[in-house]
Parts: structure tokens; C-alpha cells; sequence
């Protein structure tokens, strides 16, 4: 486009607006070119000591960043991975993972801000007009298309077959609602149904027993060794005299709230004295079903006692009371109470004192 037709680009006014060519050229044509504004000087641009004092202000943004940056290094050397410290209004969270999400952020967030304050104030804010072709397109060949519309419009016989037309319209207003449908599936909420198990059936009088997921069988505390991660199910009670079979209309609905992962860990080195009470001898029992979304956790570490949900990587310490170290779960892993019955099996006289699964938002513990 030629400057003749730019008439804000040389023509404009104080008041920043094209007149008189404008006017007649929207009288003209719908879409004619505005124009540009007029173009007014920043305080930076005619005011060299504003100007060094906006360079100041730049360079401190980006030497601040540096300095978060060092920030960064110095608390991924420094800060024990395992403190935890209490930040208002986060609550308890690890000190080294808040001191590296602070540092970075500062250093990120100095150099976008540094960026737009350099470009705001002391880069060239005088706007160019970008030459291009014309893009509407010849009356010939607007002629052509509307033309090749009416005929492809009457060929398919839209106009006329009103049924066709009619219906077509409908069924595409229609459609959509598909979407709207799909919604329900957000819910129904769990309300109360993940606040009870399957182990709710227990009491110190009729306890049930922990049954290997694998064998069927029950489990004394001389079979979950050191370092071994086993899974395990209820077994029969007074309610489910067979225990609760694979075979089960309701198996895979009862499992996903019923299912135990088993570690065992040396007593001394359980840090959490809770976490060891509710354990026989350094056999702890843990819900198998992760607190971020229900995935079922299937990896251990025996070294760090860490359990990983392969679903988005949350990390639970086992050892601690399965408190989240890592990842998006909102709460630790609930721990259920075992002891042994009369001959020795591993059992639970209780259900888990919180519920299992997500953290779904009216949760009340
Ligand atoms: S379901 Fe376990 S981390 Fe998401």
C-alpha cells in the first residue's frame, strides 16, 4: 500500500485522528484504512536522564536475576532435601522444593519483566506501516464466485427442497447438545462412599484377615520381609464368609477401595511414630490407591522406602507415613491398623481412620 493511502501516517492531527481523506474514504469504502495515531514521544525519549534511569531499572531487573539464579544453585546445594518448614498460607511443604520454585520464578520473572520494561521505555515505539497487496480480490472475479455459488446453491436443490434444508439446520443446531450430555460424567461426587471399605467390617471381635492379592492366602508377619512389597485384600468375615473372590459381581469396585500395599521396615527406621504404632512389627499397611486420582500404586523403592504412582509421579515416603514428597497427590497414602489374631495372621480389628482415593473436594480429612 502507497503512503497516499495512509493518511494518519503524514495527514494526522494532533488529536491523534485522520479527518477529512478518512471521512470520505469510510463514506467510500466500509473497510478503508484508518490510518495510524499520531505518534507521541515517551518521557524516555526526550529526557536522557529518564532515559539512563529506565537503563538502571533494567539492569537491576536482570543483575536480580542473576542473583536468584546463584539463589537457585546455592539452596539445591544447601537444603535438605527431607525439611520441612511452614509457610503461611501454604502449610507444611518441603524448604528445598520452595526455595528452588522461589528462586526460579524471581530469575524468570526479572528477565520478562526487564524485557518489557526495556522494550516500553527505551526501544523504538515509532510504528511503520508494512507494505502489501490489495486483498480484496477484481470485480471479475468476485463476479465469478457468486456466481459459482448460486449454481452450486441451485444444484443442490438447497433453496428448493425446504425438507432437506429444514432438516439439515436442525440436525446441526442438534448436535452440540452431545457435548452438554457428556457432563454427567463429571459426577456423581463419592460423597460418603470412599469414607467406608470393605475393611469396615472388622472388629476387635470379628477381625478380618489380610489375604495375599496373589495366592489367596493369609499372611503372618514373618512373610512380608525387608525390602518386599506385597499386595493384599481382605479375607472372609462375618459379612463375606469367602473373602472377597475375584470372582465377584462387585470385585473390581470392592478392590479399588479395599486393596493393601504390605512393606516392612526395620522399627527404628520408621520415622513417624503414629505410622509405627499403627503397623505389627514393622509391617505397615498402606492404600494401595493413590490420593491424587485413584491410580493404583505398584512401584516401591526399598532403599528410600519411596512409593511412585506410575499415573503423574507422585512420591510417598513410606517410612514417614506415607507423606507426599513428590508430585501432585494432596494428601499421604491412608495407613491401615493391623495387628495378629490368636494364631498368628496378619489382621485388621478397623477401617482406615481417613478415606482412601482422590482427594475429591469435599473430602473431610
Ligand atoms: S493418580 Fe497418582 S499421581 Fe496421579
Amino acid at each position: 500500500m502507497s503512503d497516499d493511502k495512509l493518511p494518519g501516517a503524514h495527514g494526522a492531527t494532533e488529536d491523534g485522528l485522520s479527518h477529512a481523506s478518512g471521512e470520505a474514504a469510510v463514506a467510500d469504502n466500509p473497510f478503508a484504512d484508518p490510518g495510524l495515531p499520531a505518534h507521541h514521544p515517551r518521557r524516555t525519549d526526550i529526557d536522557e536522564r529518564a532515559a539512563k534511569r529506565a537503563e538502571r531499572q533494567v539492569s537491576l531487573l536482570f543483575v536480580t536475576s542473576m542473583l536468584a539464579t546463584v539463589g537457585f544453585i546455592a539452596s539445591y546445594v544447601a537444603i535438605d532435601p527431607d525439611k520441612i518448614v511452614y509457610i503461611f498460607p501454604l502449610g507444611h511443604i518441603s524448604a528445598l522444593n520452595f526455595a528452588l520454585g522461589m528462586t526460579l520464578g524471581v530469575a524468570l520473572f526479572c528477565i520478562g519483566a526487564g524485557a518489557v520494561h526495556w522494550a516500553r521505555t527505551l526501544m523504538s515505539d515509532v510504528e511503520m506501516p508494512a507494505e502489501r497487496h490489495a486483498i480484496e480480490a477484481d470485480d471479475e472475479v468476485r463476479a465469478d464466485v457468486i456466481e459459482q455459488f448460486k449454481t452450486g446453491a441451485a444444484e443442490s436443490g438447497f433453496g428448493r427442497r425446504k425438507m432437506i434444508r429444514n432438516t439439515l439446520i436442525g440436525s446441526m443446531a442438534l448436535v452440540p447438545l452431545s457435548g452438554v450430555v457428556l457432563l454427567r460424567d463429571l459426577g456423581p461426587l463419592p460423597e460418603t462412599k470412599l469414607d467406608h471399605t470393605g475393611w469396615d467390617e472388622a472388629t476387635p471381635a470379628a477381625p478380618i484377615r489380610l489375604v495375599n492379592m496373589n495366592t489367596n492366602e493369609p499372611m503372618k508377619p514373618e512373610d512380608i520381609t525387608v525390602g518386599s512389597l506385597t499386595f493384599a485384600k481382605p479375607g472372609p468375615s462375618p459379612l463375606r464368609p469367602e473373602g472377597l473372590q475375584d470372582h465377584d459381581v462387585d470385585f473390581q469396585e470392592a478392590i479399588a477401595k479395599d486393596a493393601l500395599m504390605l512393606i516392612r521396615i526395620e522399627p527404628a527406621d520408621i520415622k513417624d511414630d503414629k505410622s509405627r504404632d499403627l503397623g505389627f512389627e514393622g509391617v505397615l499397611a498402606y492404600s494401595k490407591i493413590c490420593t491424587h486420582v485413584g491410580c493404583p500404586i505398584s512401584l516401591y523403592e526399598q532403599q528410600t522406602h519411596h512409593a511412585l504412582c506410575p499415573c503423574h509421579q507422585s512420591t510417598f515416603d513410606l517410612s514417614d507415613g506415607a507423606r507426599v514428597i513428590f508430585g501432585p497427590a494432596g494428601h499421604p497414602l491412608p495407613q491401615l491398623k493391623i495387628t495378629t489374631d490368636a494364631s498368628g495372621y496378619l489382621v485388621a480389628t478397623q477401617d482406615f481412620a481417613v478415606p482412601v482415593g482422590p482427594s475429591f473436594w469435599e473430602r473431610s480429612a
